[in-house]
């Protein structure tokens, strides 16, 4: 089927149908998640956290994420691929924001990219939309501003907060983002905010008025050890489950049970140079 598009993404804002986007890091999780219909697949700098072992997302490089991006983008065929720009990576100066901006676009072959902030980085969003290049914003828990912050907090907890991140969010709309992430605001601001854009919000922890819903796909998978937060919603245990595989092949190697008559190759069988059977 066609390719979901920013004009899917208003069309879809307009009717009411949900927008569906899920992180992946890989060719594999990409195209899983493309053939389920996921509307848009986020390559995120969580990546840093869930993939590369980092402690939090501004170790993250340019080199890091275009390497995950590329090989997303070649595992999708149907969803957006939205590449994340890492920290300090649009901050600098403009030109270097639109620089690398366009090679998330021309060398990760992504549909978009996503940012972190609001109106501090308005005058880099809008080269990034000048540029031509689809920009996804992020407000309300930014965890790229982690330090800033001093940890992991709920945003938009008072009227005031609400207020501004309202008007960050229409910055952003008014610099020509065609989608904004809210992460971890309360239910109130994600309502808010969610009926005064004509964008789509993409909420993560932003309550059930958002016009979408974006999860780490490590965390509804079960597949990240340690705790996830309370939005989170595990669909599955991976992580059981591939321990269960891992340790059945240990065993079974151990044992002498694994490879079997069903797994080998003989000097007299016809097939003998077929890997696949
Ligand atoms: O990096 C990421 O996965 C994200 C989502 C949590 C929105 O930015
Ligand atoms: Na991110």
């Amino acid at each position: 089927s066609k390719r979901v598009t920013t004009s899917t993404f208003r069309k879809m804002k307009k009717s009411g149908e949900k927008i569906t986007v899920l992180t992946a890091y890989d060719y594999p999780t990409a195209t899983i998640l493309d053939q389920q219909g996921i509307d848009a697949i986020l390559v995120g700098d969580s990546l840093g956290m869930v993939v590369l072992g980092y402690n939090d997302t501004t170790q993250v490089t340019m080199e890091d994420m275009l390497h995950h991006i590329k090989a997303v983008s070649r595992g999708t065929k149907r969803a957006m691929v939205i590449g994340d720009m890492p920290f300090l990576s649009y901050h600098i100066s403009i030109q270097q924001s639109v620089i690398n901006a366009g090679s998330i676009i021309r060398e990760g072959l992504a549909g978009a990219v996503k940012l972190e902030g609001g109106k501090e980085i308005i005058d880099h969003v809008k080269a990034i939309v000048n540029a031509g290049i689809p920009v996804v914003g992020h407000i309300g828990l930014t965890p790229q501003s982690v330090h800033q912050f001093g940890g992991y907090f709920i945003q938009g907890k008072t009227d005031e907060q609400g207020q501004k991140l309202l008007e960050d969010a229409k910055a952003l709309e008014e610099a020509g983002v065609f989608a904004v992430v809210l992460e971890c605001v309360t239910e109130e601001v994600g309502e808010l905010i969610t009926n005064e854009l004509s964008i789509p919000t993409i909420g993560i922890g932003a309550g059930r008025k958002c016009d979408g819903q974006v999860l780490v796909t490590h965390d509804l998978l079960g597949l990240y050890h340690g705790n996830s937060p309370k939005f989170a919603k595990r669909y599955a245990n991976m992580y059981n489950a591939m321990g269960d595989a891992i340790n059945g092949y240990i065993k079974e190697v151990k044992e002498g049970a694994f490879p079997n008559e069903n797994h080998i190759f003989t000097m007299d069988s016809e097939n003998v140079t077929k890997l696949y059977t």
